[in-house]
């Protein structure tokens, strides 16, 4: 009974002329969540007004007007809608949105891992598919949480079966067929991903998968893949028929009734973050292919291109609903096939660069797919760099929120996202070419309670600052990202002490001395003043001595802190 009065009162109150007018507020009108897992819509009217209220909410949810979001938790699965009314020029404008919660979504956390294309290229094969399998397993990458190993273009054969239309491996490069590869890597406990084109022939001139879609899709299946990356060259430009060509993959995807994650590229040209989800598909690129460099040229997207593709996209991202930013050039160092054209000065980064990469990869919640040469050694910066799992905690967080610029001051630019357990993460960009200082006030975050002490973990350097309810500067490197996940602190949790000195001598030994065993702190750090760490010592008892070099430090005692820990969910 109560359905029904809700389903007439929504009736009335959905606009009669806002039938395929834009939104009211920019963002999508179709999400996505879980249920017992907290949901969040940031609402942003592109009028400039403010959202006057959200009507006919389910139980669970509630509008908080002063952050201008709906947010809360459904336990049941179903669908469910409300309707968010601005006012605008004297008129009411109505918006209304369909919420699915499920335990069956396609992608509830974007998608982790390799593809082929960028060092891979057309050498492509049986062999490189088991060598890649077998490094993501021993690297620990697999364990982070990188699972699916994606053959990208130029796998095909000549043609495909003149007979039956089923699409053909190349016999030269997959001799006992695609079976065994993907068998390869689900032995290896890993999910395999292929790669199409919705016209003719694929970007790189191979059979593509248009008039094909349900020969394609079949095989597919019967091959047990995982994922389909479904590419967009050769094809018309218009959006209808983008959106026609992709859902038709999409239908023929879904009636093989393999479950198989649905990922479109047509490289944001189209704004699929408005209808890719009508097609099937849970994530889609927001812009051209990546390059191993900071800055692209001539239609190359080195990270400065990529930050201006993904900054306006945040209302539009959400589970289920991902903005993919392209495969990480981390670990590439220059040494990349197509990711090393197009770019300023030489190809490659430096750390500093790659680490911004990936830390906004995972504030913007979006795909995780590297692309480095996993068939060479790997070098354990870049294996810490892209396992840190309080930045792929960061990523992977249930709520979906792409992080949003906040402001952009002296070519600092501040992001910030929430997360699902209330937390709030923070990134300080240094877009300049020189270092820079910044200083990150909690009055002006959002998702926060202002006046409370919040505990503040450097999620790069993996470390817990002081806890703060007040304000902290920021050095950075040259194009440098620091990033932050803020805890609201218990009332009766013990702060840490803090002693500024100043070390005159050359490389000197400190030693720090507690009295009271009782005061005995669990851990030392020795921070420079804005907090990296330079130092950290664990233990019971009362007396430390860290060599140091000339410069001003902060030691700190830590009595009591709250970790942020994630461990992805071991499958196999
Ligand atoms: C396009 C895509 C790339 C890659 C190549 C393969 O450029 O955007 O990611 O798949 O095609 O040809």
């Amino acid at each position: 009974m109560y359905k029904v009065i809700a389903a007439v009162v929504l009736f009335f109150l959905l606009p009669m002329g806002a039938k395929g007018q834009k939104h009211v507020f920019d963002g999508p009108s179709r999400l996505y969540g879980q249920p017992g897992v907290q949901f969040m819509q940031r609402l942003v009217p592109w009028t400039g007004d403010s959202v006057v209220e959200v009507v006919g909410l389910p139980k669970g949810l509630r509008f908080d007007k002063e952050r201008s979001c709906v947010a809360g938790c459904l336990q049941k699965e179903g669908d469910y809608s409300y309707v968010v009314r601005v006012a605008h020029g004297g008129r009411m404008l109505r918006d209304s949105v369909r919420l699915t919660i499920s335990r069956q979504l396609q992608q509830p956390a974007p998608f982790m891992g390799w593809l082929s294309w960028n060092v891979v290229e057309s050498e492509i094969s049986t062999e490189v598919v088991r060598t890649v399998a077998e490094a993501m397993a021993a690297s620990g990458l697999k364990r982070a949480g990188y699972r699916y190993l994606v053959v990208d273009d130029l796998w095909h054969a000549d043609s495909r079966d003149t007979l039956t239309h089923s699409p053909l491996a190349d016999k030269q490069k997959f001799p006992n067929g695609m079976e065994e590869a993907v068998a390869i890597a689900h032995a290896k406990g890993l999910r395999f991903g292929i790669y199409s084109d919705a016209a003719d022939r694929t970007c790189a001139g191979r059979y593509g998968s248009y008039g094909y879609e349900k020969e394609d899709a079949t095989q597919y299946a019967q091959w047990g893949v995982d994922l389909l990356k479904y590419d967009y060259c050769h094809a018309p430009t218009e959006r209808d028929t983008a959106l026609e060509r992709y859902r038709r993959m999409g239908e023929a995807l879904e009636a093989t009734g393999r479950k198989m994650l649905y990922y479109m590229c047509e490289w944001g040209q189209r704004q699929p973050w408005l209808w890719g989800e009508q097609t099937g598909a849970s994530c889609w690129r927001t812009t051209y292919d990546t390059r191993d460099g900071w800055t692209g040229k001539w239609g190359g997207v080195g990270v400065v291109q990529s930050i201006e593709g993904m900054r306006p996209l945040w209302p539009y991202s959400g589970v289920n609903r991902w903005n993919d930013a392209d495969m990480l050039c981390i670990g590439i160092h220059g040494r990349g096939k197509s990711s090393s054209d197009l770019v300023e000065g030489r190809p490659g980064m430096t750390q500093d660069e790659y680490a911004t990469q990936m830390a906004l990869w995972c504030l913007w919640s979006s795909p995780l797919t590297l692309s480095f040469d996993l068939r060479k050694p790997i070098s354990p910066d870049d294996i810490a760099l892209m396992t840190n799992p309080e930045l792929l905690a960061l990523d992977q967080d249930l709520m979906g929120q792409q992080a949003q610029p906040l402001w952009e001051r002296n070519g600092l630019i501040l992001w910030v996202k929430p997360l699902e357990n209330g937390d709030v993460a923070l990134g300080l960009t240094n877009m300049n070419d020189t270092a820079a200082r910044g200083t990150i006030k909690l009055d002006e975050i959002p998702y926060l309670d202002h006046g409370k002490h919040y505990h503040v973990r450097d999620v790069m350097h993996r470390f817990s600052q002081t806890p703060t309810r007040g304000e902290w500067r920021v050095a950075l490197n040259r194009h440098q990202t620091a990033v932050y996940r803020l805890a609201e602190m218990a009332e009766d949790e013990v702060t840490g002490e803090e002693y500024r000195m100043q070390v005159r001598e050359q490389r000197c030994r400190l030693k720090v001395e507690f009295k009271g065993a009782e005061n005995a702190p669990k851990r030392i750090v020795v921070t420079d003043p804005y907090g990296r760490v330079l130092s950290e010592q664990r233990g019971s008892g009362q007396r430390f001595r860290l060599p140091l070099p000339k410069e001003e430090y902060v030691v700190r005692a830590v009595a009591q802190g709250r970790a942020c820990c994630w461990s992805p969910e071991e499958k196999d």
